[in-house]
Order: C-alpha cells, then structure tokens, then sequence
C-alpha cells in the first residue's frame, strides 16, 4: 500500500481529485467507485472545479457508489443520491444513465443488489475505487464482521455509524439499514483509493494499516489488496510510523 501525507484537507482532497482525473485521462471508459460522507467533499468540489476550468470530461465515465439507506428515495436530502447530485453529479457532464447508485427505495433490495452486481460486471469491473472509512474500520457499509467474500447486499448499522451520520448530518433520524456492495465487491476493483482526514481518524488509520488483517476491523482487509493508493492529511496519519 502506498501510504500519501498532506499537509491538510485541501491538499489531500486536490491530490485525490488529481488521481481520478489522470485515471479519467488515461482510459477510454474509466469506471469509477464512489464514496458519500464528509470525507471526499473537498475532492468533489475539485474535480467540479477541473471540469469547469480545464475541460474535465466525464462524458465516457461510468460510477457506481458504495452504498445508499434502505427505504429513502432519491429526492430525500438524507439520501446518497442526493447527496452525489449536489456535490458532482449536477455540476459535470456525467451522463445520468451511467451513474449508478444503489435503489434503497427498491421494493426487491435483494434483486436490487443482483442488479447492481450485474452492472458492476457488466461496465468491466471498476478502475478505481474511492473509499472512506468509518470509525469502526466500515467501508462502504461493511460493517465489522462483515465477510471479507460479501457481495452488494442489505446490511444492518452499527448504532455508532447511525449515531455519527446523524451527527454529522445534523439529522434527526437515520434508516438503520443499508444496501452496500461487499467486501469482495471492493476487493474486485483494479485499483483503491483510501481518504481519511482528521485527527478523529487516527486510532482507526493506525489499525487498519499498521494492524493484523481482520473482518473485525474491515479497512485492515485492504493490505491484502495489490494496488491501494492511501492519502492522508498529517493529523490523521499522526499515529503511523512513517520513518
Ligand atoms: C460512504 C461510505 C462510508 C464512509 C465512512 C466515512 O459512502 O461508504 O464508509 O466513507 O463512513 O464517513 P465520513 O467521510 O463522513 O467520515
């Protein structure tokens, strides 16, 4: 794992949104993972701005998020969907047909996350992934204990990942459950890229990093993945031994 350190927020969010456009440059139909949370807005709004003043084209790109609440549907504000519509989607030239984020309104989740799986395979596998990670070592929403072979499915919150969304979304309810690829759905993509930033990140950086590799804590899974690039602002990584 390639481990980045930035100075601060911006300048891992632009060094972020630099490696998704090389990635964008470099393939003729770049098949990107997305990840929701506070994390990667920074890296959002610059590849907004990269579209905007220097011509950023996502008109070849295909997306497929993480994950979205069960029982939301896209015009809820609480939703991923929406969430994506704000800080990218309606601000490039992204075809809507080609991003793709999961249906937690669905009325069949379990055909809903065939479907989706479906789709992954269908666009060649995904390029690169963007992940966060939560304070229990979740990606996506694989939650700790999650099968390190899980495919896109319906998942149960931890309370603490509910109570830290609400939080930090300043909502007063939150779904408890979650359609999420899996562990092995992320595992799939050719290349990963790991955001955290700070200093509440540290603890859990430190473990899944510097670890034993254990579905206990999910993120740890990821050394066992050939091609992760990680990036970090300097308080999250201030627990790691870079020397
Ligand atoms: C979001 C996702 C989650 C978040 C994680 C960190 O799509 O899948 O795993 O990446 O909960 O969230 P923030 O960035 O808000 O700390």
């Amino acid at each position: 794992m390639q481990v980045l350190v930035y100075s601060d927020y911006d300048e891992m969010s632009a060094a972020a949104a630099r490696m998704i456009a090389s990635k964008i440059g470099e393939l003729p139909k770049p098949v990107l993972g997305l990840a929701t949370g506070s994390t990667p807005i920074g890296m959002y709004a610059e590849l907004v701005r990269l579209h905007n003043e220097e011509g950023l084209d996502f008109s070849n790109v295909t997306t497929f998020n993480l994950d979205e609440y069960c029982g939301l549907d896209a015009e809820d504000p609480r939703s991923y969907h929406w969430f994506m519509k704000e800080h990218l989607f309606s601000h490039v030239n992204l075809d809507p047909e080609k991003a793709h984020v999961p249906a937690g309104n669905s009325a069949d989740p379990d055909g809903e996350c065939a479907r989706y799986e479906r789709l992954i395979k269908e666009a060649g596998g995904i390029d690169l992934q963007v992940l966060g990670i939560g304070m229990n070592g979740h990606i996506g929403f694989n939650e700790p204990g999650s099968d390190p072979n899980s495919r896109t499915r319906v998942v149960r919150l931890a309370e603490q990942t509910i109570e830290v969304n609400r939080a930090k979304g300043g909502l007063n309810a939150l779904p408890g459950y979650a359609i999420s690829m899996g562990i092995g759905t992320i595992m799939e993509a050719r290349q990963i890229l790991l955001l955290a930033n700070g200093a509440g990140k540290a603890e859990i950086i430190r473990r899944a990093l510097t670890g034993p590799v254990t579905p206990d804590v999910p993120a740890s899974l990821l050394q066992t993945h050939p091609n992760v690039v990680c990036m970090l602002d300097k308080p999250a990584a201030s627990l790691l031994d870079l020397s």
